[in-house]
């Protein structure tokens, strides 16, 4: 495996991003919702630089199987618990890559009519995202590559490697 973005690069961006949060959402208490299980690294470390009042929750989405290329057929594994209405939400995702996750996660949260919803990914796929909205705060572009670690597994296996690698 080759060594894409280190522990103390991930560490900048995701200080970075939460400022950034910090600032915007001054006076309002804001729901992050974590998507199971890429997710939950970058959530854990993003809300330790959350200086607000703020709530946390998780969906669970399935399209991946073991394979390294999305099939298209979205399942909810785990739904959320929180009350989304009229409150101000950031979803918190992995990576971006053919979008189709993120799409569907955007059109479930706004059927119960959040007061805001933004979106957080630590990863964008430049050349395989075809999105018609904007993710607000991105960590990094990455070339289409399939990457591990931070959370991101290949088979559920390398979630625990401190930084992110090339398969
Ligand atoms: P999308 O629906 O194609 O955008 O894929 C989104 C989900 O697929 C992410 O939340 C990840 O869990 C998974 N995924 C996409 N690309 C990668 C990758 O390069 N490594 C590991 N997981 C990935
Ligand atoms: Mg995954």
């Amino acid at each position: 495996m080759e060594s894409y973005i280190d522990a103390s690069r991930i560490a900048a961006k995701v200080k970075e991003i939460a400022l950034q949060i910090n600032e915007e959402y001054k006076g309002k208490v804001p729901i992050f919702i974590g998507v199971l299980n890429g997710a939950f690294m970058f959530l854990s470390d993003l809300i330790r630089e959350i200086t607000l009042d703020c709530e946390v929750d998780f969906l669970k989405l399935s399209s991946y199987g073991d394979s390294q290329i999305s099939s298209g057929d979205i399942k909810m594994l785990k739904a959320l618990n929180c009350q989304v209405k009229d409150r101000d939400i950031i979803v918190v995702e992995d990576i971006i890559d053919s979008g189709l996750s993120i799409k569907y996660m955007k059109t479930l949260i706004e059927n119960e009519n959040p007061r805001s919803l933004k979106i957080a990914a630590l990863l964008f796929k430049k050349n395989v995202s075809n999105l018609d909205f904007k993710i607000d705060y991105t960590g990094f572009e990455i070339e289409n590559e399939f990457v591990v670690g931070y959370g991101l597994d290949h088979a559920q296996k390398y979630r625990n490697l401190k930084g992110i690698y090339v398969l």
